[in-house]
């Protein structure tokens, strides 16, 4: 199939970025984002996110005349559905006494019917937005029936699973392989044409519920995997074993890979897909939401470490290092760092926190400062929570100055590599028993 015109809805992480890929390549684009903000922020040449070299792609994108904003639909040949499928904040499954995390399906569901009016014979209707089992076949396609066409018949539907890393999105969406599941043997094929206008990694087809579940099998696979690492880091602290150590004398085993432990898990994707699976299925996840629930717990681990460390929490003043997620990303959703935040604020303590790629973030409950200096000037302890280069770079002789804190605590071995003994700084590290 050739495509001229699609349209793309979402212009956030995936979106932003897909959008501009295809309208490099020659496709006319019609980039849809309900955000009347952020369509404001992408006409006046600016980005609403941050991510190397898109800056660039976009502005080429625009340039080139392919690339069009507008906040709602147009007929197209093609339409990309990338918006945010999260988990409801206040209302919880329940299954044999364990809560579980519901996904919040309203946007996906807004999307698909924003296409509805437009859908002719022969669209291809793509839905990338990480989904629960089936979403697809018993969602999408009855939303799209609508319009009196035959799915699989009249137009065609997949779903395709994004996998790029952020901070290396532009690389990984041209060199990824791609799965693509389609509704039909016919609407595999038309999204494989479609994609192949800029992928250059494998594409596989497959079918739609299939590739739902490669994507929620994959960030489970990490998320379980984390949970152990976690759950090793309180163990090794209980023995007195230094985890970090005994994962890289373990990880010598050839057939043994851990990930590391951490202040827990985030994102927009690894926290929050594994729930599709429990709430699809409580029955049959049972140790994936065990390891929900441990990389959930983490950020109270490591408020008892700060607590050991400190001494008490009431009063003391802390410099919270780090607000994203993962290292060298601005994107807060889900983010750990923001709980532990939280839970030694509500515990007596008093945070400041400095994120380098959010300087000016604003979240309740909690007060970020736009330095580093400014952050750390008066604090009693540094807390280390996110392994940005940044402050993976710091040394004793940088911090001296900047801080009268001689309690450092690390939560992602950030500062193991620095010579901290006899520096006059005291470092706790998480999973390190003392
Ligand atoms: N960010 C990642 O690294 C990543 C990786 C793989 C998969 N995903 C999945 O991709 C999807 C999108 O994630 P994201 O990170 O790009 O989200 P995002 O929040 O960065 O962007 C989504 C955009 O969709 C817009 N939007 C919401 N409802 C809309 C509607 N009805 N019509 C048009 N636009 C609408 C929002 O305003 C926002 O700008 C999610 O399902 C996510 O799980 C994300």
């Amino acid at each position: 199939m050739k495509f001229q015109q699609i349209c793309i809805l979402g212009l956030g992480y995936i979106g932003l970025p897909t959008a501009s890929m295809f309208a490099t390549h020659g496709v006319k684009v019609l980039g849809v984002d309900t955000n009347l903000g952020i369509l404001e922020t992408l006409n006046s040449g600016r980005l609403h996110i941050h991510e190397p070299g898109l800056g660039e792609v976009v502005e080429n994108a625009v340039k080139s005349g392919n690339l069009k904003l507008a906040a709602s639909p147009e007929p197209s040949d093609a339409f990309i559905i990338a918006v945010p499928t999260p988990f409801y904040d206040s209302d919880f499954g329940q299954y044999n006494g364990q809560s579980y995390k519901k996904a919040d399906m309203r946007a996906v569901i807004a999307a698909t019917e924003a296409v509805l009016p437009h859908l002719r014979k022969g669209n291809l209707v793509v839905l990338e937005s990480t989904s629960p089992p089936r979403t697809t076949v018993d969602l999408l396609v009855p939303i799209l029936e609508r319009s009196g066409l035959k799915a699989g018949l009249d137009f065609f539907v997949a779903y395709s699973p994004e996998r790029v890393l952020p901070g290396q999105i532009l690389r990984e969406l041209v060199e990824n392989a791609r799965v693509i599941g389609g509704l039909t043997p016919e609407s595999a094929q038309a999204g494989s044409d479609l994609y192949a206008t800029f992928v250059r990694g494998q594409i596989h087809k497959t079918d739609a519920t299939t590739a739902e579940m490669v994507k929620l099998m994959e960030n489970t696979y990490r998320d379980v995997n984390i949970a152990i690492a976690n759950e090793f880091s309180r163990l090794a602290e209980r023995f007195g074993v230094d985890v970090w150590e005994a994962i890289q004398l373990s990880s010598l085993h050839p057939r043994v890979k851990i990930l590391n432990p951490g202040p827990g898990v985030g994102g927009h994707c690894i926290s929050v897909d594994p729930w599709f699976f429990v709430e699809t299925a409580p029955d049959l996840s049972v140790l994936i939401q065990r390891a929900r629930q441990v990389n959930d717990s983490q950020p109270e681990f490591v408020v008892e470490l700060v607590k050991k460390a400190l001494g008490s929490l009431p009063g003391k003043k802390i410099a919270a290092l780090g607000l994203a997620y993962k290292p060298d990303v601005d994107d807060l959703r889900e983010s750990p760092a923001v709980e532990v935040v939280h839970l030694l604020t509500r515990a007596g303590a008093s945070v400041v926190a400095f994120e380098p790629f959010k300087p000016q973030a604003n979240l309740p409950g909690v007060k970020a400062l736009p330095s580093l200096s400014e952050a750390v000037q008066d604090a009693d302890a540094l807390l280390l929570l996110v392994n940005h280069t940044e402050f993976r770079q710091l040394t004793p002789s940088m911090l001296v100055s900047l801080t009268p804190a001689r309690i450092l605590i690390d939560t992602v071995n950030g500062w193991a590599g620095s010579d901290w003994a006899g520096s006059g700084f005291n470092l706790f590290r998480l999973g390190v028993g003392k």
